[in-house]
């Protein structure tokens, strides 16, 4: 099972590391069932770097890199607490998808965090489920699932239940990439999961047992793409 943490779930602003123990006790815990492959995202300190390199004229290829670097920072982080909950994961954040599956062959967790400029972890995290070959996906996000508008803009938003990737293409892929933004899942990591089949879970990443519910392939409290 992949799963894709956002970095404001990991890294929330204006809190402390008990959070991330939390998270990882449930993917250590997660784990001793099912292999896990883990992608986490850039949050706030890829935000402000990304923000600034902008105010200094950055060019879009060079704000990438720094939120892969935040992303990988990140991962560093989360790799420390999953260590600490005794589990079996990988020393240090894979670099690559190829080097994470083969990780995963003999270890119960890995984490990665972004690789190339032009998309997001969550497109890393698809990728990654497709090279695995596995089971489905879970994006742990800030939002309780996929609505038909920003649920932080309209309050007439509504959740989708379920939906198919055809439905969740159209619904992202009218969103422009630029460093940083933000869109319900990566248009390019929607593709990626629309023609691999793998189904996609998303979560509230703040709940972990409803969470730990999507990673058991039990059921949860979301959106179920597939
Ligand atoms: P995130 O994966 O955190 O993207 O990477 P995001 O959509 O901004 O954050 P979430 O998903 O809402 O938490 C942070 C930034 O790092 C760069 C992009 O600029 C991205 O916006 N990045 C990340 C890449 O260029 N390539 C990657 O593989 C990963």
């Amino acid at each position: 099972v992949v799963v894709s943490i956002g970095g404001s779930i990991l890294v929330p602003e204006g809190k402390d590391a008990s959070g991330i123990a939390s998270i990882a006790r449930c993917l250590s815990e997660a784990s001793s069932r099912l292999p896990l492959l883990v992608t986490v995202g850039g949050g706030s300190i890829a935000r402000k770097y990304i923000e600034w390199g902008r105010e200094l004229e950055a060019d879009e290829f060079s704000l990438d890199e720094m939120g892969i670097s935040a992303t990988r920072m990140n991962a560093q982080l989360l790799v420390l607490a999953l260590q600490r909950e005794r589990a079996d994961v990988l020393a240090h954040p894979a670099l690559q998808i190829p080097e994470a599956v083969r990780a995963s062959r003999s270890h119960a967790i890995v984490v990665m965090g972004g690789t190339h400029p032009g998309h997001t972890t969550d497109a890393v995290a698809a990728m990654l489920a497709t090279k695995a070959r596995a089971a489905r996906l879970v994006n742990a996000t800030s939002v309780d699932g996929v609505y038909d508008a920003d649920p932080r803009k309209s309050k007439e938003a509504k959740r989708f239940a379920k939906m198919t990737f055809a439905e969740l293409l159209r619904l992202v892929s009218p969103s422009e990439y630029s460093a940083g933004s933000s869109a319900p899942f990566d248009p390019l990591g929607a593709k990626v999961l629309a023609k691999s089949r793998i189904p996609l879970a998303v979560v509230l990443g703040s709940d972990l047992s409803n969470l730990a519910r999507a990673i058991r392939g039990e059921k949860f409290d979301g959106t179920m793409v597939r």
